[in-house]
C-alpha cells in the first residue's frame, strides 16, 4: 500500500479554470466528419445532416471550444471548395492523409454543427499552400458584416450575420517535414507575422495562435519557438503545443507517467516564450494553446495511409480503440493542463470522433451506433466539474524510476474551489502498475463542514479492457466509498492504474 498526501487551500490559486482547456478537434481526417458527425443518411440525423447522437455526446462531454478543419489537411485546403451550393463543390485531393475530400462539409456546415454542439469555433488557416490573401479573404467571409465581396458572398450563401470567430491559428504544424508546405522557423516566422498583421487589420478583436512545435522532441523544439516569437511577438497571444503519448515498446511505468513529459513541455515552451518577451522588451506575455494533445497510438499499422492510386473518401484512419489505462493517462494530462491555467489559454484534445477520438461510432451502414470511450469519462468529468480557481497542489508521494522520465511520483493530482458555491473538486491518478494508495487530503484551509458530494473512481482489474459498441458500459467511473472526510482530512483509497474524481460541498 502506498501512502500519500496533500495540502489544499483556497488561499493558494493557480488562476481561474479557462473554459477553453476543453476544447476538442475536428479534422477532414478519416471518419471524423464524415460518419462521424456527419452522416446524413444516419436514422438520427438532423435536417443538415448531422448525427444527433453524436451530438448529445459532444454536450455531455462539455467540450468548449472545436478546432478546424485541420491538422495536416488544412495545408493543402482551399477554404472556397467548402461554401456555396454542395453540388458545385469540386472533390480535391488530399495530400495529408492521401484521401478525396469531397466538399460535402465546409466553413458554413461546420458553423451551424458549432452552433448545435454549442461550442467555440477554433478556425485555423492554410500557410503551407496559401497565404495571406487567402487568410484575408476567409477572415473577411467570416467576420465582415456586409457590403464587400465576400461578406456578401457569405450572405448570399444564407448567412446574413457575421460569424465573428476570434480564435484564429495561423497554419498547422508547419515545423514538421511531414507537413505541406513545410517551412523554417524564419520563413515560418515572417509569414505568420504578415498573416497576423493584415488580419488584425481587418479585425483587431481576433486571437491569434502561431504555430510551435509539433512535439517537444522535434529536433527544432525550443530554437522554433525563439524564432517564430521573435518574428511574430506583436501579432500572436498564443503558441501552439502538441503532443500524443502512447507506450513505447509496452513501457507502462513510463506511458503512465506521460503528464510528466506535458508538464516539461509547457514549462519549456512558457520558458522560451518568456525569453523572447525579455530579449524583446515587451510586456505582454505569449500564452500556450495546447490544441493537440492525447493518447495515439502512432505506428500501428491504422495509422498508415492509403497509398498509389488509392484516393479513397473518409476511410479507417486512426481509429485507436482505448483501454483502461488510456483513459487513466488522459486525466492525468487534463491535470497537468488545468496545473498549468496560468500559461494554458486553449487545450485541444485530437481530436473528437473516430479518430483517436473519445467518441466513437459505426456508419449508418454498418449499425449505426455511437458510444463513449474509455477516454470520454476523465474527460468530461474534468469538464463538468473543473470550477472556479485551480489550486496549488503539492502532492508528497513515493516516487519510482521510470524510463523516460527517470524518478517520477506515483501519484499525481489538482484541484479546483468554486468561491461562489463553495465546491471543491479533486482529481487524483494513482500511476502504479500494482499498488493500492492510500491518500489524505488536509482540507483544514476551508474551515469546518466540508463533505464528500461525490467520488468517481475510473478502474478495472483488467486495465487493458476497452469499450467497444456492444459493451461501452462494463467499466465507467463508479462510487468510491472509501472516501470520507474526518476532523479536517479527506482520506480516500485509490486502486492501481485509477483516476479518482472527488467532489466536497459544505
Ligand atoms: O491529429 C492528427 C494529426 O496529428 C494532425 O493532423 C496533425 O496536426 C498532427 O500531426
Amino acid at each position: 500500500m502506498l501512502t500519500a498526501s496533500l495540502t489544499l487551500d483556497p488561499a493558494f490559486t493557480v488562476g481561474p479554470v479557462r473554459p477553453r482547456t476543453f476544447g476538442s478537434f475536428v479534422e477532414h481526417l478519416g471518419r471524423c466528419v464524415y460518419t462521424g458527425i456527419y452522416d446524413p443518411e444516419h436514422p438520427t440525423a438532423d435536417e443538415d445532416g448531422f448525427r444527433q447522437d453524436v451530438l448529445d455526446l459532444v454536450k455531455e462531454m462539455g467540450v468548449t471550444t472545436v478546432r478546424y478543419p485541420g491538422g495536416n489537411f488544412v495545408s493543402n485546403y482551399q477554404w472556397q471548395d467548402g461554401i456555396g451550393p454542395v453540388g458545385d463543390r469540386p472533390r480535391r485531393l488530399d495530400l495529408a492523409w492521401h484521401c478525396t475530400e469531397p466538399n460535402l462539409v465546409g466553413l458554413n456546415e461546420f458553423m451551424r454543427w458549432c452552433k448545435k454542439a454549442g461550442v467555440e469555433p477554433m478556425m485555423a488557416i492554410n500557410l503551407g499552400t496559401a497565404g495571406v490573401r487567402e487568410a484575408l479573404d476567409l477572415l473577411e467571409y467570416c467576420n465582415v458584416p456586409s457590403g464587400t465581396y465576400w461578406s456578401d458572398l457569405r450572405r448570399s450563401h444564407g448567412v446574413e450575420e457575421p460569424y465573428r470567430i476570434k480564435l484564429w491559428c495561423l497554419g498547422n504544424e508547419m515545423d514538421g517535414p511531414w507537413q505541406t508546405g513545410h517551412k523554417t522557423a524564419h520563413e515560418y516566422g515572417r509569414l505568420a507575422a504578415e498573416a497576423g498583421r493584415a488580419m488584425l487589420q481587418l479585425d483587431p478583436s481576433i486571437e491569434l495562435v502561431a504555430c510551435g512545435s509539433s512535439g517537444s522532441g522535434m529536433p527544432t523544439f525550443g530554437a522554433w519557438e525563439n524564432t517564430v516569437l521573435t518574428e511574430a511577438y506583436d501579432q500572436v497571444d498564443m503558441i501552439s503545443a502538441h503532443a500524443y503519448y502512447w507506450p513505447k515498446d509496452g513501457d507502462m511505468d513510463s506511458f503512465l507517467a506521460s503528464a510528466v513529459s506535458m508538464d516539461r513541455f509547457i514549462d519549456d515552451v512558457v520558458a522560451t516564450a518568456d525569453a523572447v518577451r525579455a530579449a524583446e522588451k515587451k510586456d505582454k506575455r505569449i500564452q500556450v494553446s495546447f490544441d493537440e494533445w492525447n493518447v495515439w497510438y502512432l505506428g500501428l499499422d491504422e495509422t498508415k495511409n492509403p497509398e498509389g492510386d488509392d484516393w479513397p473518401v473518409a476511410p479507417r484512419l486512426l481509429e485507436d480503440i482505448y483501454n483502461v489505462a488510456d483513459a487513466v493517462v488522459v486525466g492525468n494530462l487534463l491535470i497537468s493542463l488545468l496545473r498549468h491555467t496560468d500559461r494554458v489559454y486553449a487545450a485541444s484534445q485530437a481530436q473528437l470522433v473516430n479518430v483517436i477520438a473519445p467518441i466513437f461510432t459505426e456508419p449508418h451502414a454498418e449499425g449505426g451506433r455511437a458510444w463513449r470511450q474509455t477516454t470520454f469519462h476523465p474527460f468530461a468529468l474534468t469538464a463538468a466539474h473543473a470550477k472556479g480557481d485551480v489550486l496549488q497542489v503539492a502532492v508528497k508521494a513515493p516516487t519510482h524510476e521510470t524510463k523516460e522520465f527517470g524518478e517520477v511520483p506515483l501519484l499525481d493530482a489538482v484541484a479546483t474551489h468554486d468561491a461562489t458555491t463553495g465546491e471543491v473538486a479533486l482529481f487524483v491518478v494513482n500511476r502504479s502498475l500494482d499498488a493500492d494508495a492510500s491518500l489524505d487530503v488536509d482540507l483544514r484551509g476551508f474551515g469546518e463542514g466540508l463533505g464528500v458530494v461525490e467520488a468517481l473512481t475510473l478502474h478495472s482489474a483488467e486495465w487493458t479492457w476497452k469499450a467497444t459498441a456492444a459493451d461501452a458500459t462494463s467499466v465507467v467511473p463508479v462510487a468510491n466509498d472509501s472516501a470520507q472526510v474526518s476532523g479536517g482530512h479527506l482520506t480516500v483509497q485509490l486502486p492501481p492504474v485509477s483516476w479518482t474524481m472527488i467532489r466536497l460541498a459544505a
